[in-house]
């Protein structure tokens, strides 16, 4: 939350269905319970199963973690008017109903009008509201994304259904930093912290292959190393196929037609293909001077020197420009045991460092001769 839940502050925690909103929350809320009273409404299961998971994720439970299955929107308030807690869960948003309206629980009015009548009771009693919304197959929460412009706070919990890895992303933020990621791996015992996800993402990277180079990238408050790999090939249509995972299609196609100008590389016969490992989504511009490394290294299929890092912005004239929280980033590559970072110029810190090589460059050729000679 960058810095915790606001005094009557309304979140909306969104993600698909089974990816651990309420595990997370429940497991949350054991912890705030300690200093906070928690009223915590599920609308989806019954108090018994939430007890047998909350045995199972090892919460004991106090008195100050009530719990309560219900969704009748007049009920619950005036659950949170004899209660008095100061954080209140609501399991899920598209459960609740409220007898004022004649549509059905789920729908666009309901959930629209159970949400404001709930924002309007945190403003007035100063409670922190936190809302579940599941993500429903068109990709908005209720359906058309009814719910983000009342809440002061929206987080999206995703992950792989092929990994254990969760990732909760922060999209808006009236009370702190947006872009905040917090990283999780769901257990047996219910979601961990990942304190070091850099190590993580780069649990499986092998040096010396070509097409893969290593990205330091800001997510909100932290940086992280993720690895970018490419992979290019002689195509056999026209045109050729161009697919990233994990960045912007877009971004893509812009920074290959930044590379054939401006490094005389042909690739308009070839197949791009650029992927982000661990499924981490990067959307800052710093994220270019890697994606155009792993591309030339794929292409010219010569590995790039092991413990490497690069992050820049490449501009269309084939200029490097600076990016934001270019110290943190140095300092996330030497914690990492990096031995040398490719970064732009202008963000090269006035303190030297002795334990890592900087390579401050200001315009892409110099990239490649740094990199490749
Ligand atoms: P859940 O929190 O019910 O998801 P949501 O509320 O987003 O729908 O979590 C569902 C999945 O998490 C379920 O498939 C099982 C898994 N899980 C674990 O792997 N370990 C656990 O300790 C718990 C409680 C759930
Ligand atoms: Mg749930």
């Amino acid at each position: 939350m960058g810095g915790g839940f606001a005094v009557g502050s309304v979140i909306l925690l969104g993600g698909d269905p089974g990816i651990g909103k309420s595990t997370l929350l429940l497991q949350t809320m054991d912890k705030l319970s300690k200093s906070s009273k928690v009223l915590y409404i599920t609308g989806e299961e019954s108090v018994q199963q939430v007890a047998i998971r909350a045995q199972r994720l090892g919460i004991i439970g106090n008195e100050n973690l009530l719990l309560m299955a219900e969704i009748g929107l007049k009920t619950i308030l005036q659950m949170i008017e004899s209660k008095e807690p100061q954080i209140v869960v609501i399991d899920s948003i598209q459960t609740m109903y409220t007898e004022m309206l004649q549509s059905a629980p789920g729908s666009v009015a309901q959930v629209r009008e159970c949400a404001s009548m709930l924002t309007r009771i945190a403003k007035q009693k100063n409670i922190t509201i936190i809302m579940i919304g599941h993500v429903t197959k068109d990709g908005s929460i209720a359906g058309p994304r009814v719910l983000e412009h009342i809440v002061d706070a929206v987080l999206y919990f995703e992950g792989d259904q092929h990994s254990n890895y969760r990732m909760i992303r922060s999209i808006k933020n009236r009370f702190g930093a947006v872009n905040e990621l917090g990283i999780f791996a769901m257990t047996d015992k219910g979601l961990k912290e990942v304190n070091n996800p850099s190590a993580l993402f780069l649990s499986s990277y092998r040096t010396g292959v070509p097409g893969s180079c290593i990205l330091i990238t800001q997510e909100g408050t932290r940086p992280i190393l993720v690895e970018v790999q490419a992979l290019v090939d002689n195509s056999h249509i026209m045109p050729p196929k161009r697919l990233a995972v994990g960045m912007d299609n877009y971004r893509l196609a812009m920074l290959i037609a930044i590379m054939q100008r401006h490094l005389n590389l042909q690739l308009f016969d070839q197949d791009i293909f650029l992927n982000i490992v661990g499924g981490v989504k990067v959307s800052e511009p710093a994220i270019d001077l890697a994606v155009i490394l792993s591309i030339v290294s794929s292409f010219k299929n010569k590995a790039l020197a092991p413990k490497l890092a690069v992050f820049g912005e490449v501009g269309l004239s084939g200029e490097i420009r600076t990016v934001q929280k270019g110290q943190e980033r140095i300092k996330e590559g030497i914690k990492l045991g990096f031995e040398k970072i490719i970064m732009p110029k202008a963000n090269l810190p006035k303190e030297k460092y002795t334990d890592i090589e900087l390579i401050a460059v200001s315009d892409i050729n110099q990239v490649l001769q740094a990199c490749f000679n």
